[in-house]
């Protein structure tokens, strides 16, 4: 969600703060603000709603003098996108400046106690502008004071930063379930709301912890409880650099990261094999009896990680032989699932930070399951709460549509999966490691894949003004659909579905109309006919179809338009390679009709709320 900057040092910290946010953009892009303690002690705020450009075009051309400041990019959740309610929000003296990410849930509470209180008068329709009059009415002699006793009154989950001009060069930041994440410069201190707007200037940085305080100075940064004890974050070193900030000559993001899939799933499965040719989890060290032990598996992830989720449940079910359930992260706790000391619990989010799948994992703990994350992001919340993490390593994803976050879980999970088979002896070892060969190969077969982009492209403009397209697939073909189907909707918004090819005639079959676009994935495997015979069916009510084939079956191209052919793998590997011309076609399409593809309208990468 919102993107959060902050620095206190010795330059002058404009420059710093919008080059962050420029880098935070993906995690929001409906208004932008800064403001800035100017060195006669003066806060000057510029914010405007839309992308950050409309913020650098009104911000004064020789920059704004000051060394401490805070900046914002929002995604709005109280209030529409506009200039008054784009952050930092004031104190009604105009003392003090808030910029947060979340959601404070008892705002219209402590609103009214305001009101009534203190005459109150606020001026927009957020939640944050509670804070900074909360944190001005707590305050006495001491900001970092007030700030604890301000967080101590909210409920929700949040993550904010204050900055006042009677501590000129201080910020002060709270969190919640948010990430606020710290930078340690020689010569000052930073914070934001994650690693990417840090990466230029330090690779050393510590995330706070939930009701933690820090306090930021040019001279470094303090971390107290809510009760002034002294405390400390989780330290880490990002293992990714600025280059992976960059697009590297690629038009977008989106682009530059669905070409890095076969290097990231390469590197995901690297040192997965230990020395004696069993597989290895480092991360991984329950105790062999519980594992042998598992008798069920719960799933929980939301939007693309949980189409991964739901290709992991065919590995572990065909490899470990233990029933799985995947499950939408946001559904899990409120429909009281059964679980035990027996259970497991795999909760997967390439960020580490979504609000529902941490929730889950909590919930998932406290009532006795043991939790493994699979996660892109080091030292993330997700990775702290769980027991055990299966990290995927598929460097920094700044395009708000998730690619290689997909490719790289589907990898980490088969390797648990094969993880789980051996540990309980369902696979001997040679045929786990015959299975991880092949994993191997997967990346330069994806090259193969990639390398037809102006085929796919020229298939996908010619349907760009589709009014809806279909994706259908069956068995590992059906997370597939799925997910070519959020990716075409969410950066091109043409409507579109996934279906289980199977279920067509029981109803969404009617929705097929004449040159209706439908792709299908039909590639080898023991329902490949039966897709075949769905295909069909659709073909003779009028739907071109663009399908998706092994290389080699010249037979199933008399059912199609048009077909793309991926290379022959294991069945419960396709997904890592058909998913790479289902990514383009949405992209290409999204591009001929001139979309932002990297920061699609409505949405926000790393949904930190409910
Ligand atoms: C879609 C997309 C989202 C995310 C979802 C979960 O392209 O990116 O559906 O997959 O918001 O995010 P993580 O994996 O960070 O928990």
């Amino acid at each position: 969600m919102c993107g959060i900057m902050g620095y206190t040092g010795r330059d002058d910290c404009l420059g710093t703060i919008v080059n962050g946010l420029a880098r935070l953009e993906y995690r929001g892009y409906d208004s932008a603000g800064v403001a800035v303690i100017s060195p006669d002690a003066e806060i000057t705020i510029h914010k405007k709603a839309g992308k950050l450009a409309n913020l650098r075009d009104t911000l004064p051309e020789g920059g704004v003098a000051g060394t401490c400041g805070i900046g914002h990019t929002r995604w709005a959740t109280h209030g529409v996108p506009n200039d008054v309610n784009a952050h930092p929000h004031l104190d009604p003296t105009g003392t003090l400046a808030v910029i947060h990410n979340g959601i404070i849930e008892n705002y219209e509470q402590i609103k009214s106690e305001l009101r009534e209180r203190r005459g109150a008068v606020f001026t927009s329709d957020t939640d944050t502008e509670v804070i900074a009059h909360l944190v001005a009415a707590l305050y006495e002699g001491s900001l970092p004071a007030a700030v604890r006793a301000a967080t101590k009154r909210f409920e929700g989950q949040f993550a904010f930063a204050v900055v006042d001009i009677r501590q000129p060069d201080v910020i002060v930041a709270a969190k919640r379930s948010a990430p606020m994440i710290l930078g340690h410069l020689e010569d000052g201190s930073m914070l934001s709301s994650d690693v990417a707007g840090l990466i230029e200037h330090t690779r050393e940085v510590e995330a706070l912890l939930d009701d933690q305080i820090a306090i930021l100075t040019p001279e470094g940064i303090t971390v107290t409880d809510l009760d002034g004890a002294a405390s400390e974050g989780h330290r880490y070193t990002v293992d990714w650099d600025v280059e992976a900030a960059e697009k590297q000559g690629y038009d977008t993001f989106m682009l530059k990261e669905i070409h890095e899939q076969p290097q990231a799933v390469s590197d995901t499965l690297l040192g997965r094999v230990d020395a004696d040719g069993r597989i290895v989890l480092d991360q991984l060290d329950f105790d062999p009896a519980l594992l042998r032990a598992t008798d069920k598996i719960y799933v929980v992830a939301c939007g693309t990680s949980y189409h991964a989720g739901m290709v992991s449940k065919y590995a572990i079910e065909h490899w470990a032989r233990i029933g799985v359930e995947v499950e939408f992260a946001s559904e899990f706790r409120y429909r009281d699932p059964i679980l035990t000391r027996s259970t497991l619990v795999v909760a997967i989010s390439q960020s580490g930070e979504t609000a529902d799948t941490i929730a889950a994992a909590e919930y998932a703990k406290a009532q006795g399951a043991r939790v493994v994350a699979v996660t892109n992001i080091v030292g993330s919340t997700l990775a702290r709460t769980a027991d055990a993490t299966v990290y995927t390593r598929a460097g920094l994803e700044v395009a708000v549509a998730s690619t290689k976050a997909f490719t790289t879980q589907i990898i980490a999970l088969s390797v648990l999966a094969l993880f789980l088979a051996q540990e309980r002896r369902e696979m001997f070892a040679e045929e786990c490691r015959d299975m991880l060969d092949r994993m191997e190969a997967l990346p330069a077969l994806m090259h193969q894949v990639l390398e037809q982009e102006e085929h796919i492209a020229e298939l996908a403009r010619r349907w760009a003004d589709a009014q809806y397209v279909m994706f259908i697939g069956r068995q590992v073909g059906l997370p597939l659909a799925l997910e070519g189907a959020l990716k075409l909707k969410e950066i091109s918004y043409i409507h579109a579905e996934g279906f289980a090819s199977g279920e067509m005639k029981h109803g969404p079959i009617a929705l097929i109309d004449e040159g209706g676009p439908v792709i299908a994935l039909a590639t080898e495997g023991h329902v490949k006919s039966k897709v075949v015979s769905n295909i069909q069916e659709v073909r003779a009510r009028g739907a071109q179809v663009l399908l998706v084939a092994t290389e080699g079956d010249t037979e199933v191209k008399a059912h199609a338009d048009h077909v793309i052919y991926v290379p022959d793998v294991h069945e419960l590997l396709y997904p890592v390679l058909t998913v790479l011309p289902l990514q383009l076609i949405g992209y290409h399409m999204a591009v001929e009709l001139g979309r932002d593809v990297d920061q699609p309208r409505n949405l926000a990468k790393t949904v930190t709320v409910e």
